[in-house]
C-alpha cells in the first residue's frame, strides 16, 4: 500500500513526506512527455513519482515501445480504457480516474498536452480538490473543429499550474485571463529529442539506416480527423503524397489504417514505401536521414526543426507559429503545393531556439517543489 492510502480513501501527504507527483497518460506523444519528467525525477529521494496510463492507445508500437525506448518505468496502472468515441473515452477514463487519483492521493496530477487523457485526469483531479499542473499549456490552434483544441483550453482553465513551452503560449494565457497561473519552462519534447539524438550519434537506428540506404526519401504521416476521416479528403491527400517526385515513406498510423479499410482504399495502387508506427529513436533518425516530412502532426513539426529538415504541414493552422516564423515549417491545407514542398531545401540555420534549451524537466519540478 503507498503512503496516504488506507481502505481505499485519501490521505493528505504529511509535511515532511516524499512530494507526491501522479503522471496521467494514455496517447503516444504523451509517453515522450513523460520521458522528460520520469528522467528528471529519477534518484530523487524526495519524489514518489507514480505513472497511470489510461490505454488509450494500447498496440505496442503505439505504447509499450516509447517506454522501452526512452528507457520510462513501466506505468504502475494501467486502466486499459482503449478506443471509443470522444464522450465514451473521455468518461469511461473521468470513472476510472477519479478511483485512482482518490487512492493516490497526489500532490499534483502531472497532465500533458491536449488529449482525451488529458482532460478526463484534469476533471477527475479537480473535482477531487488535487492540484493539476499541465505540461504544454496554452498552446492555441483557434479551429474549434479539433478534439485537441477543447481538451488543451478546459484543461488550461482547470489546473492551477500551467507549464508553457514558449512565449506565444505565456501570451494565450494571459490573453485568456489565466496568466497568474502560467510560468514558462520550454518543452519537454525537445529534452527528449537532443537526448536521443546524441544517442543516435553513439549507436545509429540500423532501420533508418536500411531506408536511407536504398536513396533519398521523404516520410510522410497522417492521422488527423480533418485530413483522414472523409473519404474525397483522404483520397485528395495521398494522390498528392503519390506526386512528390522522390521517394516517399509512408509510415501508417492506427487510424489510417482503420479509415482505409472502411472507405475500401488500397495504398498498394499508389507508390508508397509503407511502414508501421514507429518507436521514437527510429523515428528521430528516419526524420534525421530524409529529405523532408509531410506530416499533420504537432511533435513532428517542432522535431524536423530541431533535426534541420523542412516540414510541410497538412493543416491550415498551427499550434507552433515560431516554425512556420523560422522557415522550417509550411503549412499547406491547400494541398495543391505539396509535390514542390516537399522536397524543398532546409531553411538558413537560425539560433533563436524558441523551444528552450532542452532543460524544461528541471524548471517543470522546480515548479512542483515550490508550489507544493
Ligand atoms: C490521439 C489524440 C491526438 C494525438 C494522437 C497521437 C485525442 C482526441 N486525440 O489521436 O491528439 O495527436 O492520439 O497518435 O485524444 N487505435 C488502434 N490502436 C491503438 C490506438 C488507437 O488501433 O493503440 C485506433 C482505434 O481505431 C481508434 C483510433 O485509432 O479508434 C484513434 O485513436 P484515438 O486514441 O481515439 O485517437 P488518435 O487519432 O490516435
Amino acid at each position: 500500500m503507498r503512503q496516504g492510502v488506507v481502505d481505499g480513501c485519501m490521505l493528505p501527504n504529511g509535511e515532511g513526506s516524499a512530494l507526491r507527483i501522479v503522471s496521467v497518460v494514455g496517447a503516444r506523444p504523451q509517453f515522450v512527455k513523460l520521458a522528460a519528467i520520469a528522467a528528471e525525477v529519477q534518484g530523487q529521494a524526495d519524489i514518489d513519482h507514480i505513472i497511470v496510463h489510461t490505454g488509450q492507445h494500447y498496440e505496442h508500437q503505439m505504447s509499450e515501445v516509447f517506454f522501452d525506448d526512452l528507457r520510462i518505468p513501466l506505468p504502475d496502472r494501467n486502466l486499459g480504457i482503449g478506443s471509443g468515441g470522444h464522450g465514451a473515452q473521455t468518461g469511461a477514463m473521468l470513472c476510472r480516474l477519479e478511483q485512482t487519483l482518490l487512492e493516490l492521493a497526489p500532490d499534483w496530477t502531472v497532465v500533458f498536452g491536449d488529449t482525451n487523457s488529458t482532460l478526463a485526469a484534469t476533471v477527475a483531479a479537480v473535482k477531487l480538490d488535487l492540484a493539476v499542473a499541465h505540461v504544454e499549456a496554452g498552446l492555441r490552434s483557434f479551429n474549434r473543429k479539433m478534439p485537441e483544441e477543447h481538451n488543451r483550453v478546459l484543461t488550461d482553465h482547470a489546473a492551477d499550474l500551467l507549464l508553457a513551452p514558449t512565449n506565444t503560449a505565456m501570451r494565450h494565457l494571459a490573453n485568456e485571463g489565466i496568466g497568474d497561473r502560467a510560468r514558462l519552462v520550454g518543452d519537454v519534447m525537445v529534452d527528449v529529442c537532443l537526448h536521443v539524438l546524441k544517442k543516435l550519434r553513439a549507436s545509429p537506428s540500423p532501420l533508418a539506416s536500411k531506408f536511407a540506404a536504398t536513396g533519398r526519401y521523404v516520410v510522410a504521416t497522417i492521422h488527423r480527423p480533418h485530413n483522414t476521416d472523409r473519404p474525397d479528403r483522404l483520397r485528395a491527400v495521398l494522390q498528392c503524397l503519390n506526386s512528390i517526385d522522390r521517394r516517399v515513406l509512408l509510415i501508417v498510423h492506427p487510424r489510417l489504417r482503420d479509415r482505409l479499410r472502411e472507405f475500401g482504399i488500397a495504398l498498394q495502387t499508389y507508390k508508397f514505401e509503407l511502414s508501421e508506427p514507429l518507436g521514437y529513436v527510429d523515428m528521430i533518425a528516419t526524420l534525421a536521414m530524409s529529405d523532408g516530412v509531410v506530416t499533420d502532426s504537432g511533435g513532428l513539426q517542432k522535431e524536423a526543426s530541431i533535426v534541420g529538415i523542412p516540414c510541410t504541414t497538412l493543416r491550415g493552422e498551427t499550434e507552433w507559429p515560431e516554425t512556420v516564423a523560422t522557415g522550417w515549417n509550411v503549412l499547406a491545407d491547400d494541398l495543391s503545393t505539396i509535390a514542390e514542398l516537399a522536397v524543398r531545401s532546409a531553411p538558413k540555420e537560425d539560433s533563436s531556439h524558441p523551444y528552450g534549451d532542452g532543460h524544461a524537466a528541471a524548471r517543470i519540478l522546480e515548479e512542483l517543489r515550490f508550489g507544493r
